[in-house]
């Protein structure tokens, strides 16, 4: 009911409706209408309430919201369900939760913030509120476990195109990182739940700064980690960019799950990798070795060279990558 309130508000922008008429488009009480504007106004909408004329919406926030992204959303599934926390654990947590209750593909949980937010390795993901993207992606594909990671380079393409198409100039580190000079400013955990041939479901976590400012992010991180507004000195738009990101997530997706393969998503990766041609250290399970990134393959996989001249694929999700000088 609260949506729909919103949207007959929206309709009478910068005009009073009264609350009669409300009540009457969506037969239910004048108190009830009162209770849901006051819900409304929790959101962050300013709705001036004036007696015998009505409300009059003056304000909208920048939530993402279904309510609020669909108006820029032109997919068939991806973000279609959309459920809005104000505040949780961590997103993915309860996508896994929901995805293993039947929860169809392509619904999103999307937090204000996270009290329990996780990054790979087991690592804590800040997610102050109101500052960030903080959203999982439920998906079900019908494909064997072993291809479920490169849906982390889907990820990672449709995040990055949806930046750079607003003009930014951001690079992918593969395989789940967006960086700013050298900063991140992103990051994706895809965490899959299957059998050995069968994938149930897999998690798309995706955590974006926004509009955190740079003296908040604490000291031990500022040399590696950014926003988009400490980097180009502006706030964003988070709705603009979640509806963004479903959109162009989506058309990625759709050719993995029809043609099998992910070459756009790859092309992406490779055109702004911020590793290909660079020294980088390739650390799995503690042991470090060094080589060069030369390239990554139709199959996703980073090839690199080793010091004594052997060529390696590394599969995306198996290494955790430092470059030889500061983050990346
Ligand atoms: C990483 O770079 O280590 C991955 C970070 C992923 C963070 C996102 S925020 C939304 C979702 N919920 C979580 O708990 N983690 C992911």
């Amino acid at each position: 009911m609260k949506r729909e309130i919103i949207e007959i508000l929206k309709d009478n922008q910068s005009k009073f409706i009264s609350g009669q008429i409300i009540s009457e488009k969506l037969s239910i009480s004048r108190a009830a209408v009162w209770k849901y504007i006051n819900q409304i106004k929790e959101e962050g909408y300013v709705v001036e309430s004036v007696s015998r004329r009505g409300y009059k919406l003056v304000f909208v926030p920048d939530v993402p919201t279904y309510e609020e992204i669909k108006d820029n959303l032109h997919t068939k599934y991806i973000g279609r369900k959309l459920l809005y926390f104000k505040t949780i654990d961590s997103t993915n947590i309860k996508a896994k939760e929901l995805a293993s209750l039947g929860e169809s593909e392509g619904t999103v949980i999307i937090s204000e913030e996270q009290s329990m937010g996780r990054g790979r390795l087991g690592r804590e993901w800040a997610s102050p509120k109101y500052k960030g993207i903080w959203m999982s992606l439920i998906l079900k594909p019908d494909i064997e476990p072993y291809y479920a990671s490169k849906i982390t380079l889907v990820a990672a393409a449709a995040t990055a195109k949806t930046l750079i198409n607003m003009g930014l100039k951001i690079k992918i580190k593969w395989p789940n990182d967006l960086v700013i000079n050298k900063k991140k400013v992103c990051g994706i955990l895809t965490e899959m739940s299957g059998e050995l041939n069968k994938v149930n479901y897999i998690i798309v976590g995706i955590g974006m700064n926004v509009n955190i400012d740079e003296e908040e992010f604490p000291n031990e991180l500022r040399n590696t980690a950014t926003s988009l507004k400490s980097e180009f000195l502006k706030t964003f738009s988070r709705k603009e960019i979640v509806a963004e990101i479903f959109n162009n997530f989506e058309v990625l997706y759709e050719e993995f799950k029809n043609e099998g393969n992910i070459k756009s998503s790859i092309d992406i990766c490779r055109e702004n990798s911020v590793l290909l041609g660079e020294e980088v250290k390739i650390i799995s399970q503690n042991v470090v070795k060094k080589a060069k990134a030369l390239d990554i393959n139709n199959d996703g996989e980073l090839v690199v060279q080793y010091d004594d001249g052997k060529i390696g694929n590394i599969v995306s999700g198996e290494v955790s990558m430092r470059g030889l000088y500061g983050y990346v």
